[in-house]
């Protein structure tokens, strides 16, 4: 049975999938929302409250997980709503038809909690789901993480540090540490490790 390794997903990592729900009359939704492989089997994503995706989660109890690196479809099923012909009917739902693989996801676990941050008090549900029947279609295609573009591009504004202006030197250490940020939070240990030699390096700059 393929599972979320045999896609290429490793413990720990966060995904930006896109995520197809059932809206309650029975059309198709896709958004991008991330996703957290906790093992072969299981995945924790984190809804923020106002999005269909959220509602149709909190009342279906299953979804499909649609991996992808198509910028189309990313940046169709963010702005507006996506062609219903880009979806295919399945069994509890729908997928998307140009996706390298999928699978249907059973919510196990819910968690409604409230966030402070800098921009105000956001509601979001954390759900716990079991992997359920998983569809490869491309073999050779890899569940996209941003870690290592994150990495990519921190090295890049390293190495222009020295020949940058002062001003545009702090602004490339302040996008470093944005990045950082990223990288930990969706990265594995090889990314962790490799983001913490590029900040070691910043300060013997
Ligand atoms: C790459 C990417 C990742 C995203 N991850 C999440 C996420 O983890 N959780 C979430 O609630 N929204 C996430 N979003 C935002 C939703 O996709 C966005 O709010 C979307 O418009 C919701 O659409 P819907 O109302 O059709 O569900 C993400 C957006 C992008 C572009």
């Amino acid at each position: 049975m393929p599972d979320l390794y045999s896609l290429g997903m490793e413990h720990g990592l966060l995904y930006e999938t896109i995520i197809t729900t059932q809206n309650r009359d029975g059309t198709p939704n896709a958004a991008p929302v991330g996703v957290v492989c906790k093992n072969e089997s299981e995945i924790v994503l984190y809804l923020f409250k106002g999005s269909k995706t959220y509602l149709n989660v909190r009342r279906k109890k299953t979804f499909y997980v649609n991996i992808s690196k198509d910028p189309l479809l990313f940046v169709q099923s963010t702005i507006g709503n996506l062609d219903g012909e880009k979806f295919q009917k399945q069994k509890s739902g729908f997928s998307l038809k140009d996706a390298d693989s999928f699978f249907r996801a059973e919510v196990t676990h819910e968690r409604i909690i409230e966030r402070k941050d800098q921009l105000g008090t956001s509601t979001m549900n954390i759900v716990r789901a079991n992997v359920k029947e998983v569809v490869e279609v491309n073999q050779h295609a890899e569940p996209l993480n941003r870690a290592i573009y994150g990495i990519i591009e921190a090295l890049i504004y390293l190495t222009r540090i020295d020949i940058v202006s002062e001003d545009e030197k702090n602004k490339n250490l302040d996008k470093i540490n944005e990045i950082s940020r990223v990288v930990n939070k969706v990265g594995g240990e090889d990314h962790k490790k490799a983001m913490k030699m590029i900040l070691n390096e910043l300060k013997v700059k």
